[in-house]
């Protein structure tokens, strides 16, 4: 007997509707029911960042994240990028920071948290900021050039 219980998540400023079970992950309810496969699943344990979402604002690692609990929260995926997120995907692209790209949702969601409390980071700070996330194409230098590239456009 499926355990599975009604689930209403607002996602990208939109309700939807699903089933999950009480131990099922806010990953596993964003990309295996609703489809946002941004969110991707890395070590799928806490330790690459690669799921990172926000969650009223705040990045979260999808994969340690009950879904349940996220039921009346704001959760924004890289599919629903606005405001700094956008800027920053613009300024990876044009750093040449994407190289794989599988990390690089996770990165875009955690620096755009971070540029709305710091607007203007130094290197070192953009560099522990985003220090829970793993880039295994080991592309760092570019990520940090693109943080702060959107940063001296004005993102956000
Ligand atoms: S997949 Fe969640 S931290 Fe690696
Ligand atoms: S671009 Fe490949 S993991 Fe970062």
């Amino acid at each position: 007997m499926s355990t599975r219980r009604p689930l209403a998540l607002r996602v990208n400023r939109a309700e939807h509707e699903l089933f999950a079970a009480p131990g099922d992950t806010l990953l596993t309810a964003l990309r295996d029911a609703l489809g946002f496969t941004g969110a991707k699943r890395g070590c799928n344990q806490g330790a690459c960042g690669a799921c990172t979402v926000l969650v009223d604002d705040e990045p979260v690692r999808a994969c340690l994240t009950l879904a349940h609990e996220c039921a009346g929260r704001e959760i924004v995926t890289i599919e629903g990028a606005a405001g700094a997120a956008q800027a920053l995907q613009a300024a990876f692209e044009e750093a040449g920071a994407v190289q794989c790209g599988f990390c690089t949702p996770g990165m875009i969601l955690t620096a755009a948290a971070m540029l709305e409390r710091t607007p203007r980071p130094s290197a070192d700070e953009v560099r522990a900021g985003l220090s829970g996330n793993l880039c295994r194409c080991s592309g760092y230098r570019k990520i940090v050039d693109a943080v702060l590239r959107a940063a001296e456009t004005g993102a956000p």
